[in-house]
């Protein structure tokens, strides 16, 4: 059996304007095709540079490609988010597009409990139903119950980060965008966060992700995306 295309990138090209340069212009992706089916992970591979961080916020329209379409799978249908209206680009986020970076954005003073649960409440889940899965899935990131009720602005990196993951897990989504997300974790963790990326898989949901980390990489990994950096134009 084939599992369903989820994901599908056309011909996708990036450049950025350097407006510090005389508005040259600097190619970041050119070309691109890609496509992303579901309960396979994904691992964009190349140097520093190579744009690896860019298409993944392409695809999770931070930025519209300067060319070609990134299509999503959204209820059953298909969306081309270059084209989508901002309106459009929330509700696949909320819903079929998770993003998750190496830093914790953090909102001021809401505890960490309520900042994992907060994705599951907006799906409609009770906020009981939300705290349990967020306690849950701090308990097996390691997160220290005595954490929870404070809010993770002065916790350490790899705290932050075990967080942010935690948020970006709980509501299982069909495509999960994943830059980083284990850079500053201890190989303990490291092995949680392969684990319910696996789990994530096995319930259907299809894997983008950049892990710089060889382990990490050979762990996760279905198949590998090589990248290059194209030269400034
Ligand atoms: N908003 C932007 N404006 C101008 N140039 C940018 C912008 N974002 C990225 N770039 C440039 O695009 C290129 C690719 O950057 P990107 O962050 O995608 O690389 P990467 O493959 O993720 O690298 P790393 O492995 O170091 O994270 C870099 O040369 C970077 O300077
Ligand atoms: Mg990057």
């Amino acid at each position: 059996m084939t599992s369903a295309l989820m994901l599908e990138l056309r011909d996708l090209s990036k450049s950025f304007q350097l407006h510090h340069q005389h508005g040259a212009r600097l190619n970041v992706l050119r070309g691109l095709d890609l496509r992303l089916h579901a309960g396979e992970c994904v691992v964009l591979s190349g140097p520093s540079g190579a744009g690896k961080s860019t298409l993944l916020r392409v695809i999770y329209a931070n930025y519209r490609p300067t060319f070609g379409a990134v299509h999503v799978r959204h209820d059953d249908r298909w969306l081309d988010l270059a084209k989508a209206t901002s309106h459009e680009v929330l509700d696949v986020r909320r819903r079929t597009l998770g993003y998750v970076s190496q830093f914790l954005r953090v909102i001021p003073r809401v505890p960490t409990l309520d900042i994992v649960a907060e994705p599951a409440v907006q799906m409609g889940a009770s906020t009981e139903n939300a705290r349990q899965r967020a306690s849950d899935l701090l308990h097996r990131l390691n997160v220290p119950e005595r954490l929870w009720q404070l809010p993770p602005g002065t916790f350490s990196g790899g705290e932050q980060q075990r967080v942010n993951i935690a948020r970006g897990l709980i509501v299982p989504r069909p495509v999960l965008l994943l830059d980083e997300p284990t850079a500053s974790l201890d190989a303990d963790n490291r092995a949680v966060v392969a684990e319910l990326l696996a789990e994530a898989r096995a319930a259907g949901s299809a894997v983008l992700g950049i892990f710089h980390d060889e382990d990490m990489r050979d762990r996760v990994a279905t198949r590998l995306f090589p990248m290059q950096a194209l030269e400034a134009a």
